[in-house]
């Protein structure tokens, strides 16, 4: 059983992991649905990432640039960080590594934010990736749109190739992978439209320029061994972060802030 603490507010519930610093649910009060989609095979006991709720990439995105050992999506999502505070509605946990710190801020009310610290702690300048790999539960992917990524410049990770994406909104036919660079500072909030479900997962980041958008579809679900092989409709993965040319190099002892706030409105 993992440690966690409960966010309690009269607009919802919320819940923090020591493992991994991860937010694994949130159920705003009067939702049918919760927001954040955890695999039903998800493994709990600390033994792997969570396939589910948000999990932190960090400090490197995907595989390690130079050692093939090193595990997917950085450390910190399968090692155990430390409390620091909690209140009934906050709470945050901290990991340390050799050359960075980091910390996670959960804080509840109508919305779920989310302050990401990280530091410096070494004595030479150090680069590092990050990404709130959140699972957002949806009524069906395949009526999925995804607003606010039109005009960026992207890497398609199942190609390998750059493209543009138009004004049109992000859609799901098949297995998607993709990482959006450069969301200006006050753009429009990225909107996960969910005509199933009659609602939108409204993003909004601060400090936080990258988007990658994922789903596994039918195939790559089969190979996942914690997720269903027919769950692919249930989830789409948008992840707030600073990856790839958006990745941030830090002085010696120099701190980066970014924050991502999630709100759930009606409609599609
Ligand atoms: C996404 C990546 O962020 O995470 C995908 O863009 C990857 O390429 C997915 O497949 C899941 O990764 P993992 O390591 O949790 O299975």
């Amino acid at each position: 059983m993992l440690d966690a603490h409960t966010l309690n507010h009269p607009d919802g519930s919320a819940e923090l992991l020591r493992f991994g610093t991860h937010v694994l649910r949130w159920q705003p009060t009067g939702q049918a649905h919760p927001v954040l989609y955890v695999s039903p095979t998800a493994v709990l006991d600390g033994s792997k990432a969570i396939r589910g709720g948000i999990p932190v990439c960090f400090p490197w995105f995907g595989p390690h640039p130079t050692d093939t050992d090193a595990p997917s999506h950085g450390r910190v999502r399968t090692a155990m960080g430390e409390w620091g505070q909690r209140h009934p509605d906050r709470g945050s946990v901290t990991w340390t590594g050799d050359t960075f710190g980091l910390r996670l801020a959960a804080t509840l009310s109508e919305t779920l934010h989310i302050d990401v610290d990280v530091v410096n702690r070494s004595g030479s300048p150090a680069r590092f990736e990050l990404a709130l790999h959140s699972y957002f539960a949806v009524g069906g992917v395949q009526q999925v749109r995804v607003q606010g990524l039109d005009g960026l410049a992207y890497l398609d990770q199942l190609t390998g190739t750059r493209h543009q994406q138009g004004a049109e909104p992000v859609t799901f036919a098949a297995e998607f992978d993709r990482i959006y660079f450069g969301r200006a500072e006050g753009a429009a909030p990225v909107r996960i439209e969910d005509p199933a479900w009659a609602r939108q997962i409204v993003l909004n980041t601060e400090g936080l320029p990258s988007a990658v958008v994922w789903n596994p579809w039918t195939e790559k679900a089969r190979r996942l061994s914690d997720l269903p092989d027919d769950a692919w409709p249930d989830f789409c993965c948008v992840e707030a972060g600073c990856v790839g040319e958006d990745a941030v190099e830090l002085a010696p002892g120099a701190g980066f802030s970014g924050s991502l706030t999630l709100a759930v409105e009606a409609g599609s």
